[in-house]
């Protein structure tokens, strides 16, 4: 028996006591209780995406347009959710994607949510973008799994860096994220003038590099605090990379390797053919191009594409249990679940960001559970209407 559900009968017994959850257990409602907390300003660079935010909408309704057709007696008394990709093992298929600047949500930021990630057994994906470094995070980690994001910076030298440093600190996965080599056209921190960065957040992991600060003439003080900025600025993205640049991933990274962003078959196999160990099927939580394909959508085309030589994992619009059936039964492994976990985080510290592991991951059981399954090897297309 997994376990993973028996949340919902802590609820109820609690509730006996007249005790209820401070935080809704429907995921989806965080957002307006986050938007309540929160400046306008946090708020806004979390929720907020590109252009008119159609993207974030449809994969929200890719979501909603696939059902699940519950099945009887198939006897799932014994249930199972723990999954192993890239030699990590997790209690479900779930990991807590990247997300920078988090301390816009909480004085703790990553700290807390490290903190939840190993109380609750569930991968944290680190964004080279965190407001704490990668080490502070490790430390707080513990002995919790944890993966590496890297947003591949112009300087080499600095990139390698990064991940040394990652290695050193007990991230055993990178992922590798290629579609924010530049922000997008993003009208709720444009109306407000907003971007964190410019304001000395999320940039731990630049500040604190050693090739990072011998390039700005030493540590960041306020003497060379503008120096840095704007070398961070020159460095953070580089447009020029290609699929041969792909090299010095593997040269300067011995372990998994997988790639963020895809969302077109042929990138998906020309990934796979550059030797990558994954892709992971996202459009950023619909944050980069307006306009764009539902993440889910562009799903089953990757999953087609790699076939059996690499894992399929799955980001964007991703926010309740059933949601993560949903994927999974269109080929993902497993899901990174983003957004609501930045909220509960903002909610209730590292409280909010394990109440939301635990919602999710019991309702995960549940929905399966539900519709006849005890497993997620067990979970194909033909649980969904219409296949
Ligand atoms: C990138 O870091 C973003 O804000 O989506």
């Amino acid at each position: 028996m997994s376990g993973l559900a028996d949340f919902q009968n802590s609820i109820y017994l609690q509730g006996l006591g007249d005790v209820t959850p401070s935080l809704p257990t429907d995921l989806t409602k965080l957002e307006e209780r986050a938007e309540r907390a929160l400046s306008a300003q946090a708020f806004g660079y979390v929720a907020g995406s590109a252009g008119s935010e159609a993207t974030a909408r449809a994969n929200r309704a890719a979501f909603d347009r696939h059902r699940i057709v519950p099945r009887m007696l198939r006897d799932v008394a014994e249930r199972d959710l723990s999954v192993n990709v890239f030699g990590t093992a997790m209690p479900s298929p779930v990991l807590l994607g990247p997300i920078g600047v988090l301390s816009i949500m909480h004085p703790d930021g990553e700290l807390a949510v490290a903190r939840a990630a190993a109380a609750e057994g569930v991968p944290m994906v680190l964004s080279t973008a965190a407001s704490y470094d990668m080490e502070a995070v490790a430390e707080a980690n513990g002995d919790g799994p944890r993966w590496y994001q890297l947003y591949w910076p112009k300087d080499r030298e600095l990139a390698a860096s990064f991940l040394g440093r990652a290695k050193a600190a007990g991230y055993t996965a990178l992922v590798v994220t290629l579609d924010t080599f530049t922000m997008a056209w993003r009208p709720r921190d444009l109306d407000q003038g907003y971007l964190p960065f410019l304001r000395g957040i999320g940039v731990a992991n630049y500040f604190g590099d050693p090739v990072f600060q011998r390039a700005v003439g030493g540590p960041v003080t306020d003497a060379n605090r503008e120096t840095a900025l704007l070398h961070w600025i020159a460095n953070f993205g580089n447009p020029s990379l290609t699929w041969d640049d792909l090299v010095f991933l593997r040269e300067n990274w011995d372990g998994p390797i997988a790639l963020k962003g895809i969302q077109h078959p042929d990138d998906a196999r020309r990934a796979v053919d550059a030797g990558m160990d994954g892709v992971i099927v996202s459009n950023h939580g619909g944050r980069q191009v307006d306009g764009a394909i539902a993440s889910l959508d562009a799903l089953p085309g990757v999953v087609e594409a790699v076939g059996d030589r690499a894992t399929v994992l799955f980001d964007s619009g991703v926010r309740t249990g059933a949601d993560a059936v949903k994927a999974l039964a269109l080929g993902a492994r497993a899901v990174l679940l983003a957004r609501p976990y930045a909220y509960g985080l903002a909610l209730g510290g590292q409280a909010g960001v394990q109440h939301v592991l635990r919602c999710f991951q019991a309702e995960m059981e549940l929905t399966m559970a539900l519709a006849g399954i005890s497993r997620p090897e067990q979970i194909g297309r033909e649980i969904l209407a219409g296949h």
